[in-house]
């Protein structure tokens, strides 16, 4: 990737970042009905600068297939509700137990633990509303919430947190039995899932057929797995304020991360073989495939 092209992807990122963010603002508006406190929490985390990355990649793989701009507002906001509801209970002192996200103290460090959780809960409710109220052609209904909740369920997301905590040792353990595949598997699901069915709901959208909704698949799993070694390389490498979250968590944590089981140099390997099989999945869909062939880059070669 040369310097000129990673500047722009990085520009398109950041401008998407703003662009979207008044949207979801003003589609996260509540009333009189729902109970302020809850309502602020919800918009605290919702709201706070996130890199709106798989958005992005809804957007993107919809421009792709020929989808109208209009149809992909949907299924992103819902998936970045998902995402921010992933991200305020993996922060909980039963999981992660973080004091900061996205530069700022986490939620429940703000509204107690109870409101944190419930802030979750109720952005998995308001992402699938926004799927069934605010999708452009109703015919797509049914595919995008069957997508979503797949990726973010028992086999997805969800599934993946769950084996994130299992294979967590504390220091005073003896060392987790960990291995390669293992630690593959946590992060295709905890965070691969996501990345796919963003890019799958962007070709949901443009009616892409099947072949192509399988490339749009493979590419945003592969790039999520390198979106996720890289998070934990950033964990090694980087600082808190360059991050806008706490780095060196995970070895305290006993965390089974790339790094950890196979060491830096390979899991920069691992990222690398990940973008290129990313990218060998999107050049086979017809069109101008450059633009998320530099995201897939991006998602690996990323400071934050
Ligand atoms: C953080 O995701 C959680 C991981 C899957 C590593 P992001 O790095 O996309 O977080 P935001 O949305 O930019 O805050
Ligand atoms: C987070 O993985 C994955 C999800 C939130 C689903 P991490 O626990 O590594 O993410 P950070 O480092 O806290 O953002
Ligand atoms: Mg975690
Ligand atoms: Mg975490
Ligand atoms: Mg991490």
């Amino acid at each position: 990737m040369t310097t000129q092209s990673a500047n722009s992807t990085l520009d398109a990122v950041k401008c998407f970042a703003e662009r979207f963010s008044l949207m979801l603002d003003e589609r996260a508006t509540f009333d009189a009905k729902t109970p302020p406190m809850l309502a602020d929490a919800i918009r605290y985390s919702l709201l706070a600068p996130g890199k709106r990355l798989r958005p992005f990649l809804v957007y993107e793989c919809g421009a792709l297939c020929g989808a109208d701009e209009d149809a992909c507002f949907a299924p992103a906001a819902a998936l970045e509700m998902i995402h921010t509801f992933s991200l305020i209970h993996d922060d909980l002192p039963a999981m992660d137990d973080d004091d900061l996200r996205r530069g700022r103290p986490t939620n429940h460090k703000v509204y107690g633990e109870a409101v944190a959780i419930l802030a979750g809960d109720a952005l998995v409710t308001l992402a699938f509303e926004t799927l069934a109220t605010k999708t452009v052609n109703r015919e797509h209904v049914a595919s995008l919430v069957v997508a979503l909740a797949h990726a973010s369920g028992d086999k997805g997301m969800i599934g993946g947190q769950t084996l994130d905590i299992e294979g967590q040792k504390t220091p005073a353990d003896n060392p987790p039995a960990q291995s390669l595949e293992a630690v593959r598997q946590i992060h295709s699901t905890k965070t691969g899932a996501l990345f796919e069915c963003a890019c799958r709901m962007g070709g949901i959208v443009a009616n892409a057929d099947d072949d192509t909704l399988e490339r749009l698949a493979t590419f945003g799993l592969n790039l999520g797995l390198a979106f996720q070694i890289a998070d934990d390389l950033l964990d090694v490498t980087a600082s808190a304020t360059d991050l806008g979250k706490k780095s060196g968590k995970d070895a305290k944590k006993g965390k089974q991360t790339f790094p950890a089981v196979v060491g830096i140099e390979q899991s920069r390997e691992h990222a690398e073989s990940a973008v290129a099989a990313a990218i060998e999945a999107i050049r086979g869909i017809s069109g101008d495939t450059s633009r998320l062939e530099s995201l897939a880059e991006f998602a690996y070669r990323r400071d934050r």
